[in-house]
């Protein structure tokens, strides 16, 4: 028994670790805190959908294949060339010749190995960009696609992680987690392959190792996957907070809530760390383990072929040859290395998988407003604008609009008044159909905006909001907006138009001063004058103004008073103000209340009716007289 003693040992060793593994792991699994990916789709279907994404690079796929069994020539032959020593060490000494021999041909295959992992890099890193880009491109188009109802819905936090972090999971499945599995499996089969021919018996001794590494490895992948899970939630949830709470810093710093707001972060951030190192911790346990196993697979060869050196014994019957040792020794780390980064890999590909799954939830929603097949092309509209009982909820059974009827003839001019809730802006943005309505019908120069192209009808509708968005780029790229080339004499037509020249005339750069983002260089007095410019370029039929001159000072409203006035000439025009002054002068006047009309006409015959509109007239009279009495 005496001379299987360090045989035994090792034995212990690692039968004493594996019930230490397999304890943990009940425990973990009894407690219910063994975590699986979150998924629903399986992995063949997942993998269907994104093989098209690699398919048209199919060509690149096999040059790198081809490249990758060059290199790997290099870690199935390197050994055996290493372990020839008979051919080189003689009985009269050195047989120098051979040996430069063999150091010139283990060059040359590792010359061919290096060359061809430097090129399989480039072309998987060109193909991986490629992909990517595709990727991104299609999920962008289709978050475009998506109606204003879908977009509410997802957070943008999340689009931009979709868009980015998530295809980049994709595309780098492709190029490194999917490629380097099937190498690590090359590897594995080509070494078990040479180690076979080389002596059988010696295999069966590191293969006994296996089945440890295998419940390792299935213990380390439930270990891992709760701590990738934690810290990408943790991760998101730090996103989530920064993307919000840089939004709103300057919020957090006017009502002092830095210190409340360091607190959360820091918070945040310590979770994110721990969850980290957790991940090292579970890394940290594994890798030793394995290595272990690959020591004590050494130490069995070296002590099995040590002992029939010394006592002249035999290892099942024969006698192991230096040659089979020195390239064994070498072969069996290049066979644990891959088998312990396969298990790797193997998650980061679950991980990649859950990435898809999250992308395909996007593509999957299905465009809510598509045109319908037969939908028709509008090149112009007169803007007759006609709503019929329409109803509509935002979320389903809570009626926001109930039952509003108007008809809007071309060129006219129509005012939305009523308290701040009561649908006007609803109304004005469901007729460019940025939701869909319930019940009803709204028609365009009497057709139903269902039957018309989306793009086609927007095209006619200008519209000017409240809340300005401007791009970062420059006065003319937020002016011109849509690719359509304009002269600059027509930009600036435009600008005179709504008397938005006299302030781009005093900027350093005129029209190619630097907007910076969501225009915040600008006054929103200014970014609202530069958003008229931009509707009134692009000639709408129908303009949309909604509390637009909310926050423009007495002496802007004068001009834009006047710039209205001469826009009424262009077309169709809806309004909604708050000071009736602003409104006084339109053909026709909506009073809202609760998504339903209560008055309409024009501002003589509402004052003589005594209603509702006569009430809020008179208090905005009174509130203008007390206004006057105190600045005299
Ligand atoms: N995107 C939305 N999702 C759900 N409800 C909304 C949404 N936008 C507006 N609402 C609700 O619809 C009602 C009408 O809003 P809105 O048309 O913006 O009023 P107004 O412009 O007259 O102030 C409000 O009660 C508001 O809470
Ligand atoms: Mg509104």
């Amino acid at each position: 028994m005496g001379e299987f003693t360090p045989l035994y040992i090792v034995g212990a060793i690692i039968g004493a670790f594996t019930l230490l593994f397999v304890a943990a792991f009940i425990t973990l699994k009894r407690r219910k805190a063994v975590v699986t990916f979150d998924r629903n789709v399986p992995d063949r279907e997942i993998m269907a959908r994104m093989l098209p994404y690699a398919k048209p690079y199919w060509k690149s796929f096999l040059a790198v294949l081809i490249m990758m069994l060059l290199a790997i020539a290099y870690d199935i032959l390197s050994p055996l060339l290493v372990g020839d020593i008979e051919g080189i060490i003689k009985e009269d000494g050195f047989a120098l010749r051979d040996l430069f021999i063999r150091v010139g041909v283990y060059a040359g295959i590792l010359a061919v190995s290096l060359v061809s992992t430097y090129f399989q890099s480039i072309v998987l890193q060109k193909t991986g960009q490629k992909i990517l880009s595709a990727l991104r491109q299609d999920l962008f188009t289709h978050i475009e696609s998506l109606s204003h109802n879908q977009l509410n819905q997802i957070p943008v936090g999340k689009l931009v992680t979709r868009v980015t972090n998530d295809t980049n999971a994709i595309s780098m499945m492709f190029t490194n987690i999917l490629v380097n599995m099937i190498r690590n499996v090359f590897v594995i089969v080509g070494v078990l392959a040479a180690m076979l021919l080389l002596n059988y018996e010696l295999t069966l001794m590191v293969l006994c190792f296996i089945p440890f590494l295998v419940l390792f490895t299935v213990i380390f992948r439930t270990f891992t996957r709760r701590v990738f899970r934690t810290v990408k939630d943790r991760t998101t949830d730090i996103n989530t907070y920064l993307s919000e709470n840089l939004s709103g810093i300057k919020i957090t710093q006017i009502f002092n809530r830095e210190d409340a707001k360091m607190q959360e972060f820091t918070e945040k951030s310590r979770g994110l760390r721990i969850a980290r190192r957790n991940m090292t911790l579970v890394f940290g346990i594994f890798r030793p383990m394995v290595y272990m196993l690959y020591i004590s697979s050494v130490l069995c060869l070296l002590y099995l072929c040590g002992r029939g050196y010394i006592r002249e014994t035999h290892f099942l019957g024969q006698t192991i040859q230096s040659q089979t040792l020195v390239s064994f020794y070498m072969y069996i780390s290049r066979f644990f290395n891959p088998i312990q980064t396969l298990a790797e890999q193997f998650n980061q590909l679950q991980s990649a998988f859950a990435s898809a799954e999250k992308i395909f939830t996007i593509f999957d929603m299905e465009p809510e407003l598509v045109d319908e097949p037969d939908a028709i092309e509008l090149d112009h509209i007169e803007g007759d604008i006609e709503f019929r009982d329409v109803w509509f909820a935002y979320v389903p059974g809570e009626w926001v609009l109930k039952g509003v009827s108007f008809h809007v003839k071309p060129r006219e001019t129509v005012a939305f008044v009523g308290a701040t809730g009561s649908g006007k802006t609803t109304i004005l943005s469901l007729m460019c159909r940025n939701y869909d309505i319930q019940k009803g019908q709204i028609l365009i120069d009497g057709i139903d905006i269902r039957h018309i192209k989306v793009s086609s009808l927007r095209r006619h509708f200008g519209q000017m909001l409240q809340d300005v968005f401007l791009f970062s780029g420059t006065i003319r790229s937020n002016i011109v907006l849509r690719e359509e080339s304009f002269t600059d004499e027509e930009i600036w037509q435009a600008c005179r138009y709504v008397n938005a020249d006299h302030f781009i005339n005093k900027l350093d750069g005129g029209l190619d001063e630097v907007v910076r983002e969501r225009g915040n260089n600008f006054s929103a007095g200014q970014r609202q004058l530069l958003s008229f410019a931009r509707t009134i370029l692009h000639r709408p039929e129908v303009m949309i103004l909604d509390e637009a001159t909310a926050n423009i000072d007495t002496e802007t409203e004068i001009l834009i008073q006047d710039s209205l006035e001469k826009m009424k000439n262009i077309g169709t025009m809806l309004i909604v103000a708050h000071r009736l002054s602003t409104i006084q002068h339109s053909d026709n006047i909506i009073l809202l209340s609760h998504g339903e009309i209560k008055e309409q006409g024009t501002h003589q015959e509402l004052l003589h009716k005594k209603g509702r509109y006569y009430k809020l007239y008179m208090l905005q009279f009174h509130e203008q007289q007390k206004q006057l009495e105190k600045n005299a």
